[in-house]
Order: structure tokens, then C-alpha cells, then sequence
């Protein structure tokens, strides 16, 4: 078969093509209906399978001879550490710790909050959830309390599993003091915490409430996995929206496991035994489906690296993991590889080691620019593959399947739909674009298994955020195009989301917190390029009437107030007092066109604009700080 012949096989016969899918899984109980409408009238998968993630990801895998190769390694380079933990063994220790969760009171169905640093405990604690058919919720390390509290009250875990701290490059961050501060600013309390005592820095424990990992672990009884629903969830995954209000994104069981799965070999063209590396940080949703599912459903070796591509030691570390365990698989943001080139830009540090097991690049996250891109292939001379995805979909929305048929590829593009995806661009009046005109990129329903079938307690939210834009289709928030050649060309989102460093953050969200300083009237928080991170903040900031305030001193208390509120993560770093704020005349920021000034783009005045000639003023202010 082809691509094409593939793909619209999966379009035109999804039912079909996704009951064949899902003979790639064991199910306890083989799902009889393949997609159907729940009482809410939302498409769901699977709906009568039952299964259990854990299981397949573990048990499964010894069922099929794999008890003695390699499921996990930790990988530490700011711990010294290096730890394997075969198919048995991660078996065993997610067992007891699914036992340890039961004993505190953890049932299907129940929440459990994993604020974690990148050690293997995480990995065992997402599995143990599974196990149980808990819900686990992993917030990113780079979280400020305030992030996390926000969370625990959409949430509401019975427990959560955190660690004493996290290591960063040279420092060490304590992570149980932002927990205990999240559990205070939280209205919902969890009944307990199971904490990770790390050698480099441990901490207190709070009686009653709080249990040391090792002590609760060493008692537990080992679990077997209980049976699922394929529509029950598995995770919640909360990611940046247009609001201050994270979105729960829900993943359920069955359609992701078949998703996880078939993704391996079609989009990544790897097999059960092969050593697949993603990267990431479990905190987001890469690391979900590419650390630790998909990896392990498929019977591959999965690797998990606490460290960063530069400086722990140097820009060689990508390319030292590689070797030392065989990648066949690199999986990352081009972020790092732009913080590898800026370190290294003739990749000596690659000459080091034997890369020969090496096949592909895949690159996601952002937009992968073309001199990354360029660069990539030059010093590995690898297909390198930019895929688009997001936290929403859990895998790719168009790739290059390499598992089907190597497309050449087109520098700036991700290539094709996926399997499943019938991706359209429309443009603003909802009607389909020509090739090359830029619109809004869209999915006709049903999305294929895998993505979110709802936001956590909110079908409401779900509707109005993706589904009743344009009826019918699920709205991604990016804009992009397709060539005449039908290559999908994604350029950036088309709402108050931003990408900083392969991290989605909202700047909705920030301008919240920029606003609520005493002396701040207004603001509008953008992002703009940025060589290395793709783009970071930038607050444009009214004052009040009457306030005086020294303008540096402001910045300074804006930054610290964001990494307090949102975390050291929005890398927010500059804030810039202004006169005015170019509007419509019905009072909308014009966003995109301040970005357009900061970024010396071309762009056209607006003709809703309410007076130009802040515009002109804008450009003078960005130029005397020598940005545009
Ligand atoms: N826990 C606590 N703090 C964290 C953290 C975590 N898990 N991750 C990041 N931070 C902090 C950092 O310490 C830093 O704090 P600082 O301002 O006090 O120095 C801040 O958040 C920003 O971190 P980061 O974005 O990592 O910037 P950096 O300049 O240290 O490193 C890169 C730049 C490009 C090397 C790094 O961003 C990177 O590796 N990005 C890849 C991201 C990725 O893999 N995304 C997944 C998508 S596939
Ligand atoms: P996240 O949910 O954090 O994975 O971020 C998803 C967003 O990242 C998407 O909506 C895109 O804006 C952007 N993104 C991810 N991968 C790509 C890619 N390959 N090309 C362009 N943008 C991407």
C-alpha cells in the first residue's frame, strides 16, 4: 500500500481501518462497537473494550519473552547516575507501588497528582496509576506552586507523589516547599503525599499526610492490574489555553493504547526491541506517549534522561546518550538542537561517538526552522523529520510515515496528514482554502483514537474551545497551508498561545499577572522570536493614572511576580513601559501586529485600527531598544 492509499482508507473507512488497528493490543475483553457517540454526543472508541494500559505496557511484554531486556533506562548525567530496569523488574516495582496507592486509599477512577523530577519513581508511579485505573495528572517540575495549586483543585487527587527536589544544570530546586505551598493555596486537600527522598537535598515530612516512598513501598503488596473501560481515562494532561485556566486534557485508555502502538511503526518505523529516545520531560504530553507509552506498549527500550543538551556536561550529551545505548530513534524540540548548534556549530562532540545505530531524527513542538533543520542534516546526514502534534491529539497530526513510504521532505513543512486525521485549512469565511493560502488548520470529526475525547469536568469548555467554531470539525488553534503538492505547512498559532523553548504557555495567562501589579493598568504580553527559544515573552505595560515608578525596578518586580505565579519556565524577561496600546476601535490589542513591529516584520496597518499613529511610535520605541 501506499500513503495515499493508506491514509484514505483511514479517512473514508475509519471504522474499519481503526477495528483492524486495534488487533495491534491485547484486550481483556475485545471491544464488539468501534466508534460510537456518548450521551453527550461526543465520538468515542472502543467504547465496550476493556484493557489496562499497565498491563499491556508490562505484563504483556513478559507474556511475549521480554522479562529479561531492557524496559527502562535512567539516564543522569546531574546525578552521576545510571540505572536499567528490565521488563520484570519495572513490572515488579510498578506492582508494589500500585499496592502502596491502593493501601492509601486509591481506587479506579480516583486522581493522582505527580509533581516530578525526571527519576524512574515517576515512570513507576504513572504505570502504578494505570495499573489501578487511576487517573494520573503529571505537572511539569517547572511549575510554580500557585501552577500547581490551580491544578489539585481541578483534579482533585486523593493522593499526590512528588519528590524532595528536582536537579537543574548546577542547582538544585526544593520542590517540596512548592508542594506543601500549592496543598495551602488549594482548596481541595489530597489525604496524602508520597515524597521521594533524593540523597542531594531531602526534606521534611509532614505526619499524617505525608509518606517516604521507600518506607511505604517496602510493606505494599504487589497489584494486579484492573480492568478498564477503553473510554475510561487514563491521564489528565493540563496545558495552556487562551485563559488563565489551564485545560484538563483527558486521554482515555483504549484508543491511546491502540494509537501509542500503531504510531511506533507507522510514524517511527520501529519495532519491538529497538531503543527509542524521546528527549522530553514526562511533564509534558512527548514524554507521556513517547518516554513512557508508546515505548513500552511496543516492547522497546525507553530511555529517560534527567539532564539538558548542553552543559550537563556539554553540547556532546545527545549524541553521548546515542551511543551509549544504541538509539535507533532521537525524538526532541528544535530548541535543544539550536542550543547544541549554538555550543557546537561544527558538532565536533558528535565525532566522539559511534552514532552508527542511529536511523532518524524526529522533531516536534515548535515549527522546525529550516537552518535547524539544515544544520541537522548536514552533521548527522539522518533523515530528519519535523512532525506536528499536540498536548490534545497525544501523537502526531502530520508526519513523514516513515513506517509506509519516506516522502521527501520539504524544509518548513511536517510533511502529511497522519493516518486518520482528515487535516483541511479554512479560511475565514469557514469555507476551504486553495493551496498555499494560509488559514485556520482544522480536523474534520471524528479525530482517530488517541486524542482528547473531553477537557477534564468540563464538556462545556470542550465544545466551545475545539468543537463548535466550525461544526463538524475540531478546531487545532494553529494556522498553516497546504502546497499545491498537498505538504502541510504549519506557521504558528492563531490564539494567545505561545511557544517558549518547546513549551506551550498562555500569554493570556501572563497578562494576567502582569495586570494584577498595583502599578500596571493595562498590558499586553506577546511573544517574539527568539534564536534560541523560539520565542519568549514580552509585556508591553500601561501605567495608572498618576503612578511614577522607576521603570526598571517595575521589570524587575513583573519578572519575579511571573515566576512566581507561572513559573521559571515562561522565561517572561523583559516588560516595557508604553504610552498607549494600538486597539481597534472596539478596543481589541492588536497582538499580532505589535509582534510584527517587535520582530521588524512587514505588516499592514489594520483597518480597524483606532489610531495609526501608535503604531509609528511603537516602532520608534522598539528600535531605541534596539529590537525591531
Ligand atoms: N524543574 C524546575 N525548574 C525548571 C525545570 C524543571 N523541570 N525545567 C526548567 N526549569 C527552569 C530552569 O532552571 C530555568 O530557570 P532559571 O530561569 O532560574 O535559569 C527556567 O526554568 C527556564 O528553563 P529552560 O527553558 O530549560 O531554559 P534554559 O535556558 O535552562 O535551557 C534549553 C534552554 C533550550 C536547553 C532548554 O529549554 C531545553 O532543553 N529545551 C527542550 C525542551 C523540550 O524538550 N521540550 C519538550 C518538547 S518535545
Ligand atoms: P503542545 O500541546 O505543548 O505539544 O504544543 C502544541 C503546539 O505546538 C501546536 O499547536 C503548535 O503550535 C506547536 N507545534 C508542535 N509541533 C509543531 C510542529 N512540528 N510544527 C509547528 N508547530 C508545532
Amino acid at each position: 500500500m501506499s500513503y495515499r492509499d493508506t491514509y484514505q482508507h483511514s479517512i473514508s473507512n475509519p471504522v474499519s481501518f481503526w477495528q483492524e488497528k486495534s488487533e495491534l493490543i491485547h484486550w481483556f475483553k475485545k471491544p464488539e462497537t468501534i466508534l460510537s457517540k456518548n450521551k453527550e454526543g461526543l465520538d468515542c472508541w472502543y467504547p465496550d473494550g476493556e484493557l489496562n494500559t499497565s498491563y499491556l505496557a508490562l505484563d504483556y511484554q513478559l507474556e511475549q519473552g521480554r522479562g529479561k531486556q531492557t524496559a527502562l533506562i535512567y539516564d543522569s548525567p546531574v546525578t552521576n547516575t545510571v540505572q536499567k530496569y528490565t521488563y520484570a523488574e519495572l513490572r515488579d516495582k510498578v506492582a508494589v507501588f500500585a499496592g502502596a496507592l491502593e493501601s492509601l486509599g486509591v481506587d479506579k477512577g480516583d486522581r493522582v497528582v505527580l509533581y516530578m523530577p525526571m527519576i524512574p519513581e515517576a515512570v513507576i508511579a504513572m504505570l502504578a496509576c494505570a495499573r489501578l485505573g487511576a487517573i494520573h495528572s503529571v505537572v511539569f517540575g517547572g511549575f510554580a506552586a500557585s501552577e500547581l495549586a490551580v491544578r489539585i483543585d481541578d483534579a482533585t487527587p486523593k493522593v499526590i507523589v512528588s519528590a524532595s527536589c528536582g536537579i537543574e544544570v548546577s542547582k538544585i530546586i526544593a520542590y517540596k516547599p512548592l508542594l506543601d505551598q500549592a496543598i495551602d493555596l488549594a482548596s481541595h486537600k489530597p489525604n496524602s503525599c508520597v515524597i521521594v527522598q533524593r540523597p542531594e537535598l531531602e526534606c521534611s515530612l509532614i505526619e499524617h499526610r505525608d509518606h517516604d516512598w521507600s518506607i511505604l513501598n517496602a510493606t505494599a503488596k504487589a497489584k494486579e492490574p484492573v480492568p478498564v473501560l477503553a473510554t475510561d481515562p487514563l491521564y489528565i494532561l493540563y496545558t495552556s489555553g487562551t485563559t488563565g485556566k489551564p485545560k484538563g486534557v483527558v486521554r482515555d485508555n483504549g484508543g491511546h493504547a491502540v494509537a501509542m502502538r500503531y504510531s511506533m511503526e507507522w510514524v517511527y518505523g520501529v519495532k519491538p526491541g529497538d531503543v527509542y529516545w524521546a528527549a522530553s520531560d514526562v511533564g509534558w504530553v512527548v514524554g507521556h506517549s513517547y518516554i513512557v507509552y508508546a515505548p513500552l506498549l511496543t516492547g522497546c527500550t525507553t530511555i529517560l534522561y534527567e539532564g539538558k543538551p548542553v552543559n550537563t556536561p556539554d553540547a556532546g550529551a545527545f549524541w553521548r546518550v546515542c551511543a551509549d545505548y544504541g538509539v535507533k530513534i532521537l525524538f526532541s524540540a528544535p530548541t535543544a538542537f539550536r542550543a547544541i548548534r549554538k555550543e557546537d556549530p561544527e558538532a565536533k562532540l558528535m565525532q566522539h561517538y559511534d552514532l552508527s545505530k542511529l536511523e532518524r531524527l524526529y522533531l516536534a513542538g515548535e515549527r522546525l526552522d529550516p537552518p535547524t533543520y539544515e544544520w541537522l542534516k548536514e552533521k548527522t546526514r539522518l533523515p530528519i523529520l519535523d512532525h506536528w502534534w499536540q498536548t490534545e491529539t497525544g501523537w502526531a497530526i502530520a508526519c513523514n510515515p516513515v513506517g509506509e513510504e519516506l516522502m521527501p521532505v520539504k524544509p518548513g513543512s511536517a510533511t502529511m496528514p497522519t493516518v486518520g486525521f482528515d487535516v483541511q485549512i479554512l479560511n475565514d469565511r469557514g469555507e476551504p482554502a486553495e493551496p498555499n493560502e494560509q488559514g485556520s488548520v482544522v480536523v474534520k470529526l471524528p479525530m482517530p483514537p488517541g486524542c482528547l475525547p473531553t477537557v477534564w469536568n468540563d464538556t462545556p469548555r470542550f465544545k466551545n474551545a475545539y468543537l463548535n467554531i466550525f461544526d463538524g470539525y475540531y478546531l487545532s488553534g494553529d494556522g498553516g497551508y497546504f502546497d499545491e503538492e498537498g505538504y502541510l505547512f504549519i506557521m504558528g498559532r492563531t490564539d494567545d498561545v505561545i511557544n517558549v523553548a518547546g513549551h506551550r504557555l498562555s500569554t493570556g495567562e501572563m497578562e494576567e499577572v502582569v495586570g494584577s501589579h498595583e502599578a500596571v493598568a493595562e498590558c499586553a504580553v506577546f511573544g517574539v522570536a527568539d534564536q534560541l527559544k523560539g520565542q519568549v515573552p514580552l509585556g508591553l505595560v500601561l501605567l495608572k493614572d498618576g503612578v511614577i515608578v522607576d521603570e526598571e525596578e517595575l521589570e524587575k518586580d513583573l519578572i519575579k511576580l511571573v515566576r512566581e505565579k507561572i513559573g521559571p519556565l515562561a522565561c517572561f524577561q523583559r516588560a516595557i513601559v508604553v504610552e498607549r496600546l494600538p486597539k481597534t476601535r472596539s478596543g481589541k490589542i492588536l497582538r499580532k501586529t505589535i509582534r510584527q513591529i517587535a520582530d521588524g516584520e512587514e505588516y499592514s496597518v489594520p483597518s480597524t485600527i483606532d489610531d495609526p499613529s501608535i503604531l509609528t511610535d511603537l516602532e520608534d520605541r522598539f528600535s531605541n531598544l534596539g529590537m525591531a
